[in-house]
């Protein structure tokens, strides 16, 4: 009985070995056969259930298998054991290291970050307000007509009949407002939200900048003059600019700014739509009526105001033609910045 068992413990054992590759596979393998519970001891422990006549004859067998067995390991493990050295030896220490790839800012990031230097620059404060709003700071306050389309549905998440996802930044005009009294000189950078198809011009979710000075006797002539200082810096001294007529509920007269396209400098492509120029911003005076609804007095006070979208500042000033790549976190894209 059990000289069958030794035979099968030696031939298991033979087994096991020739499948060892490294020291964990080694270490498994002494712990099976030579350890102290392991499968040789086992063989010893039986042999004290022998009878008298056989113990001699199997105490050999046994005290064989030992020796073939610890003699086997000894020879593997030396073996493995010097492998493994050279392998560490061949380590050639003059071998360039792995890169590491760090992260980087995020393009948007990068461009908001240029944005407000360049009014923090101009005597603006950089000031956030929350993406969930009031209809009436998002709308009401800011002069918009009750039937306005943007009201609508279709063009707004709505939360329920007083709370939507802000479509703009202009809330935070409100916001400041309600809080200080003039003057009152800030950006409001931020994301917000439109219920729109997704597409390579639009997103259902952007980020803007606001401007908002209020002080006695703020003109049209300032805003402009801020504005130019602004895209001068951000785009580049040479360049040519316009302001066109528009229409904002929350500004009286309104305005549009475009520069001339740098893609054809002036000439017409695809990218302006063939009329050479690009359009940055919307901005505008204060309307009274804005002012009534934050009790500023409009007789006494005067104001501007600017808002610009930064996906689309960025695209423009890096010719990027799809929007959706702010947003796709796609590495050979964002690698570029
Ligand atoms: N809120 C406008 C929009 O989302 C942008 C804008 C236009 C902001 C004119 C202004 C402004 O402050 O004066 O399209």
């Amino acid at each position: 009985m059990l000289d069958e068992r030794i035979k099968k413990i030696t031939a298991h054992f033979n087994q096991d070995i020739s499948a060892v590759k490294d020291t964990k596979q080694l270490e498994e393998l002494r712990l099976k056969f030579l350890s102290r519970n392991g499968l040789v001891s086992q063989l010893f422990d039986e042999l004290k259930n022998a009878s008298k006549e056989e113990k001699p004859v199997l105490g050999k067998l046994l005290n064989a298998l030992r020796n073939e067995v610890t003699e086997k390991f000894n020879l593997l493990k030396d073996h493995i054991d010097s492998l493994e050295k050279e392998s560490v030896e061949k380590i050639d220490l003059s071998l360039p290291g792995f890169e590491r790839t760090i992260g980087s800012k995020h393009l948007l990031i990068q461009t908001l970050n240029e944005i407000k230097s360049i009014f923090k620059g101009l005597g603006f404060s950089v000031i956030e307000g929350p993406e969930l709003e009031s209809d009436y700071n998002n709308f009401g306050a800011l002069n918009f007509p009750p039937d306005h389309p943007a009201r609508d549905m279709q063009d707004t998440f709505f939360i329920n009949s007083d709370f939507l996802l802000r479509t703009h930044t202009s809330p935070v005009q409100i916001r400041i407002m309600e809080k200080t009294k003039p003057p009152v000189r800030a950006i409001m950078p931020g994301r917000v939200y439109r219920n729109e198809a997704i597409s390579s011009r639009s997103y259902c979710v952007f980020h803007q900048v606001e401007g908002l000075y209020v002080d006695n006797d703020v003109t049209f002539a300032e805003l402009k003059g801020t504005l130019v200082a602004f895209a001068h810096q951000f785009y580049g001294e040479n360049l040519k600019y316009r302001f066109r007529p528009s229409f904002f509920p929350f500004t009286e007269p309104s305005a549009e700014m475009d520069i001339t396209c740098f893609l054809c400098h002036g000439k017409g492509c695809k990218v302006c739509k063939h009329s050479g120029w690009l359009e940055i911003l919307g901005c505008g005076m204060v309307d009274p009526n804005v002012f009534d609804n934050v009790n500023y007095d409009h007789e006494q006070y005067t104001g501007y105001a600017f808002g610009m979208g930064i996906e689309r500042t960025a695209l423009l000033k890096y010719g990027i033609d799809d929007i959706r790549v702010f947003f796709d976190n796609d590495f050979r894209f964002l690698k570029q910045f």
